[in-house]
């Protein structure tokens, strides 16, 4: 990793910080009574649900059939903008469910899980990332979605992982020199893309961090005739072995777009259930992480993306429990940087944003 601009402190959350993986096990009777009994209060709600591409099978084929999204974090918060309904539904994680909100402040957004979090957003709290800040008042504030509202309201520009390397070089032309926060792997991927000027924060994603470089090769070696596609959010000795670095919904066009017929796929596992529809007949491997062994605690899956499950979900609706709540001082100010990435993409008329119709 480059160190010119990295500072002592390092943010990365503790192994004993990350949540045992839990997931919901349905019988065929049971599933098939909650998605009814949450479609029919889908209705009376005029809600919708929107959902993150690592969250479970069952809730993201509910999205799919009731009418709601099923896509990246940025793209979620775009079609609740757009949707008719009153009520959100975020089956994801919490900074998606704010981001809806920060767009949306009229409607009212619940999530299945309040505690479902990222360890991005916990690693960057928002006033010791305001004070980091104030060390470097002739640098702007670049922040990854995966913040909290309240940092999100202290940036100039948020970016996702699909327009960082576009908005940096943006800025970078005008002379800019740049804070960026919170995922370092991720800052310095950008970094070396670009070349520019960035202070980074020393946070992680406690999935992502997981995948192993030389682990990765040997497996490339296994499989000669697989492309290696890789989230950026993953650390330099693995994104070295990809063929493709990009967003979750840049990997799943990948897997469409390109002729192989194999793919060693570097993030979370949730990932596939989209893969598999969107390219029936290719197979997918999981690129290989600590295993059992070491510090992994969240192989190649999120524990907070799993804490959505349909049970939660028809709880959260029938009660109109688990809302989210963002005070109208830090939405104004937090909506700024997120325009502002909409307003460049739109000028440059970049595709950042996910599909559903894989
Ligand atoms: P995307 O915005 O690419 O969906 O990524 C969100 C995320 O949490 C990746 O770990
Ligand atoms: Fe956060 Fe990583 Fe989970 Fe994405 S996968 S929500 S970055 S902890």
């Amino acid at each position: 990793m480059n160190n010119i601009h990295t500072p002592a402190v390092d943010y990365r959350l503790p192994p004993d910080r990350v949540p045992e993986t839990i997931t919901e096990n349905l019988t065929d009777v049971e599933r098939t009574s909650l998605i009814d009994r949450i479609s029919g209060l889908l209705k009376r709600e005029n809600a919708v649900v929107v959902a993150h591409y690592y969250t479970d099978p069952d809730l993201q084929r509910l999205a799919d059939e009731t009418g709601g999204y099923v896509s990246d974090s940025l793209d979620m918060a775009r079609f609740g903008n757009e949707s008719e309904a009153s009520t959100l539904v975020v089956c994801g994680v919490r900074f998606m469910g704010e981001t809806a909100k920060i767009l949306n402040p009229e409607k009212r957004v619940l999530m299945p899980d309040l505690e479902a979090t990222c360890s991005l957003d916990i690693g960057c709290p928002a006033d010791q990332f305001s004070a980091f800040c104030d060390q470097y008042p002739d640098r702007r504030v670049v922040v990854y979605a995966n913040t909290s509202a309240a940092v999100k309201a202290r940036a100039d520009w948020m970016v996702t992982s699909g327009s960082a390397v576009d908005v940096v070089r943006h800025l970078q032309t005008q002379g800019e020199k740049l804070i960026w926060a919170p995922d370092m792997y991720l800052g310095d991927y950008v970094k070396t893309q670009t070349g520019a000027d960035m202070v980074l924060w020393q946070g992680s994603c406690i999935v992502h961090e997981e995948f192993k470089g030389a682990e990765l090769q040997a497996l490339k070696q296994q499989h000669p005739d697989a492309m290696v596609l890789v989230h950026p959010e993953s650390p330099a000795s693995v994104i070295q072995h990809a063929d493709l670095v990009g967003s979750t919904t840049a990997v799943i066009n990948a897997v469409k777009e390109m002729a192989a017929k194999k793919f060693i796929v570097a993030t979370d596992r949730g990932i596939f259930y989209k893969m598999r529809q969107a390219a029936p007949d290719k197979e997918f491997i999981e690129a290989p992480t600590a295993g059992k062994s070491a510090t992994c605690k969240s192989c190649a899956h999120c524990p907070w993306m799993a804490m959505n499950s349909l049970d939660k979900l028809a709880h959260a609706l029938e009660h109109g429990k688990n809302e989210i709540h963002v005070g109208m001082d830090i939405i104004e100010r937090a909506r700024v940087p997120i325009k502002r990435l909409l307003d460049f993409s739109r000028q440059e008329n970049q595709e950042i944003y996910g599909n559903n119709d894989a």
